[in-house]
């Protein structure tokens, strides 16, 4: 399967939520590569949306979320605040009546997860997850080499995420769901769930900072006759490498795995090559994904529907189980 250029995807108009670091990258992506244009940015930081317009050179610039939902001229939002705070956004934008798309991690857990789906189902809006590495080019042509059995059954997946990110705030504190897991471990659990799906079993290690939040997890997953060996930091820039091994040869995904990259194929044979799926920016392939799914009148993604979504929520609250990571509203009031 050839991924569809984000270009000749319909054109849609957005609304932004958070003024941050990956709104910007989101806007330059929906701005530069597709037919799409940011309408409306909102930004609950006094003077930052209006920075923001100034920077992205696009969108009317507003004070508050309820501003960006009402604006008759937003099709869809995109939710872009911490993970503590992306379940509220969400669902303000869908009782509005708006499409949205919700950054990664969907939500802090399962719970509020279920939640926004909810809601949404009822309101017959679309909601995606945007977890952008699984609409990449190198991510389709990944699935279309296993669906063709060129490594032939999978064995193992081994995928690690790890940065030197231990000194951002948002991903210190446990108020904002800060920590390694919900911000960068998505990703493996994600990549892994996309190849073998839900596990039968999960096996978590933690390693916990003194703010409450997780620096470090290593989890194993058993699948019937496979393996998925993940790993996540907040404190170290690691390989960011993924391998899926099979009966008859890997894929050795090239750093970085989930962002725009290359990939080579070696089989037992001795024969090799390497697709090359480095692309500029990258967020413009879930912008696209979106839009195509509103205009075809369908509620979710197909490469990513919601029940799947649901499905990495709940291993992630497995994981945080046996770590121990408890953000401080999940906590139960003392006796
Ligand atoms: N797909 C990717 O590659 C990627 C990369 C980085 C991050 N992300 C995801 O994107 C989301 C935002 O990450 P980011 O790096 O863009 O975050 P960020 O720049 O630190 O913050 C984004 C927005 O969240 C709100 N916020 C931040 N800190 C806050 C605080 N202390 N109290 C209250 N609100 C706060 C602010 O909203 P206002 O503007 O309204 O004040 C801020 O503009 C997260 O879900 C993250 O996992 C995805």
């Amino acid at each position: 399967m050839t991924t569809p250029t984000p270009q000749s995807a319909p054109a849609i108009r957005w609304g932004i939520l958070g003024a941050g670091g990956i709104a910007h990258k989101m806007a330059d992506a929906i701005e530069s590569h597709t037919a799409s244009s940011v309408v409306a940015v909102g930004s609950r930081t006094p003077g930052k949306a209006q920075a923001f317009v100034a920077d992205v050179g696009a969108g009317r610039p507003y004070g508050s979320y309820e501003e960006v939902v009402s604006d008759p001229d937003v099709d869809a939002v995109y939710v872009a605040t911490t993970h503590n705070d992306h379940h509220e956004p969400a669902l303000l934008a869908i009782e509005a009546g708006k499409h949205v798309l919700v950054e990664k991690a969907f939500t802090q857990n399962t719970a509020q997860a279920e939640m926004v789906i909810e809601a949404a189902r009822a309101k017959g809006v679309y909601l995606m997850e945007a977890m952008w590495s699984r609409f990449l080019p190198h991510r389709d042509a990944l699935r279309a080499v296993i669906e063709r059995g060129e490594i032939g059954d999978v064995i193992a997946v081994q995928a690690d995420h790890g940065q030197h990110l231990a000194h951002v705030e948002r991903m210190f504190r446990p108020e904002l769901a800060g920590g390694a897991l919900l911000d960068l471990g998505v990703y493996p659990i994600s990549f892994a769930h996309d190849i073998l799906g839900v596990p039968e079993d999960v096996v978590a290690v933690g390693q916990m900072r003194d703010t409450g939040v997780d620096n470090q997890v290593s989890m194993v997953f058993r699948y019937p006759g496979a393996q998925a060996t993940l790993h996540t930091t907040m404190e170290a820039r690691t390989g960011c490498t993924a391998v899926i091994s099979g009966t008859e040869g890997r894929i050795e995904v090239a750093d970085t795995f989930y962002a725009p990259t290359t990939f080579t194929v070696k089989r037992h044979d001795g024969t090799s090559w390497t697709f090359d799926g480095r692309i500029p920016n990258g967020f413009q392939y879930e912008a696209a994904e979106v839009a195509r799914g509103i205009a075809a009148g369908r509620t979710e993604s197909e490469i990513l529907p919601l029940d799947q979504t649901l499905e990495i929520m709940r291993i992630m609250d497995e994981v945080r189980d046996q770590i121990g990571l408890v953000y401080p509203n999940e906590r139960q009031p003392a006796q």
